[in-house]
């Protein structure tokens, strides 16, 4: 195909040349963005008396019908073409001859690039904000069966003191609730439309920037050219985004595989939702939460790759900038693909509750509920601190727990223990006892779980 750009030229492109020019290969998911877009602008240049009323019509009808016949498959992308932008105004042109070959009065490719590209991400983001809902909700769903179920709480992946497998995952539903967050503002500033920047200088026609910025459900147009073509703050914001969502879920998936080892054996996993071994006939394996945790390495990379790429730039567009959209795309592409696979695994998987409460009871996760209970009776918390660490020694040496411990023990250590020791450092106990606004006892999580369904979860059910 002849290049639209060839009258200043006397050879015609090295095919090799063209094939690594092209963005076309990953660029064409944009067709309807870049449709929309021209039938806009079209329809500006005629309100504008720039281009006919009649030319307009003809010209939006035409690219109403391309997008048709590219979703029907009538059109194919030629991959020899530069872009999608050049590709869809070459049909036209095929289509209309002369009066297609107006589209392009007073806009540049620049300007068509980071338009299409920010409405692109504007979908996209609604997209990965209902999968995150849907993860939040199939969270949830688990948390409230298990407001109960007790489990050791880790730190340094020590067991150290008692919590819920609720309080648990309700952490991760505050995360990816900030992620949504994260990508609610990164929608609204990108929400500002970068078309009439021209090349890099606007236009000395009369076009009416606020007209295609408010019909193409932009807040405004941007207020700078040079930044209309040549900002890319969006990719990299969401990109960051991305990243820190697919973090939390890497997290997440690290614990699953923690859990549905045998050495925890705190869960196991629906045999949809895990995968054998080639050799090994026993085995089950978490592949899903390692997948999630592996993908999470190239989102963080796309980062990097954004980052880097527009460090050197000079203003304004320059081709390097081709290169965000493998990087932006890869990234939701592999955020979207991780919710959908994670959510279902989730909402499938066994919690093995008399597990957790089994390793709840070695580890002294209760200890410091024992010299809670000293300080409760009158003793300073470092003095209760000491008692109890030499309770735990004695312990040790004996094989035994703070539960199974014989009284005259306690009394040996401290004349304020009394048989009521045994129910404050039950694990219920102490559980119930951490009622405070985000605490694990199943009253303050509750409220907690309350406060989602009353926010998150019901903008959700509105969508
Ligand atoms: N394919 C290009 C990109 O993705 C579109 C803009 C090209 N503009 C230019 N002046 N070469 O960035």
């Amino acid at each position: 195909m002849a290049k639209m750009w060839q009258g200043r030229f006397k050879k015609e492109l090295d095919s090799k040349v063209n094939d690594f020019n092209s963005s076309i290969s990953f660029d064409s998911r944009m067709f309807e963005e870049d449709i929309q877009g021209s039938i806009i602008h079209v329809k500006m240049l005629s309100n504008q008396g720039i281009i006919s009323q009649s030319d307009s019509k003809v010209i939006a009808k035409e690219l109403a019908n391309i997008y048709d016949d590219i979703k029907s498959g009538k059109v194919e992308f030629d991959m020899g073409a530069e872009d999608i932008h050049m590709f869809i105004e070459q049909v036209l042109t095929e289509r209309l001859g002369e009066v297609g070959k107006r589209l392009h009065t007073a806009r540049s490719r620049n300007d068509q690039v980071a338009l299409d590209l920010r409405m692109y991400l504007r979908k996209e983001i609604d997209t990965v904000v209902g999968l995150i809902k849907k993860l939040i909700a199939s969270l949830v769903k688990k948390a409230e069966e298990n407001l109960d179920t007790v489990m050791p709480g880790y730190t340094h992946l020590q067991r150290a003191q008692p919590i819920t497998f609720a309080h648990h995952l309700m952490a991760y539903v505050e995360m990816f609730k900030r992620d949504m967050v994260r990508l609610f503002n990164c929608f609204d500033l990108m929400n500002e439309c970068p078309l009439g920047s021209g090349a890099l200088a606007t236009t000395t026609y009369p076009i009416d920037r606020e007209f295609t910025a408010e019909y193409l459900g932009f807040k405004g147009p941007m207020q700078n050219s040079l930044d209309g073509v040549s900002d890319r703050d969006y990719c990299i914001e969401l990109a960051s985004a991305i990243a820190t969502c697919m973090m939390h879920m890497s997290r997440l998936s690290e614990e699953v595989v923690l859990w549905s080892s045998w050495e925890f054996k705190f869960v196991e996993l629906d045999d949809a939702y895990s995968t054998g071994s080639s050799i090994m006939p026993q085995k089950k394996n978490p592949d899903i939460c390692e997948l999630i945790r592996g993908k999470t390495g190239r989102c963080v990379g796309n980062l990097t790759t954004l980052l880097t790429m527009m460090k050197g730039l000079s203003l304004a567009y320059n081709k390097d900038m081709q290169e965000d959209k493998e990087a932006i795309f890869d990234s939701v592409d592999t955020v979207k693909l991780c919710l959908t696979t994670l959510t279902p695994m989730i909402d499938t998987m066994t919690v093995l509750k008399d597990n957790m409460a089994n390793a709840g009871k070695r580890g002294f996760i209760n200890a410091t509920d024992c010299a809670d209970y000293l300080v409760k009776k009158g003793l300073a918390f470092r003095d209760a601190y000491k008692i109890t660490g030499a309770l735990v020694a004695i312990c040790i040496d004996k094989g035994l727990t703070l539960d199974n411990l014989p009284l005259e023990e306690y009394k040996k250590l401290s004349d304020k223990f009394e048989g009521d020791i045994y129910d404050a450092i039950s694990l219920q106990q102490c559980v119930q006892e951490r009622k405070v606004t985000g605490g694990p006892a199943p009253e303050a999580v509750a409220k907690h779980i309350e406060k989602i369904k009353n926010t998150v979860l019901k903008e959700y059910e509105e969508d």
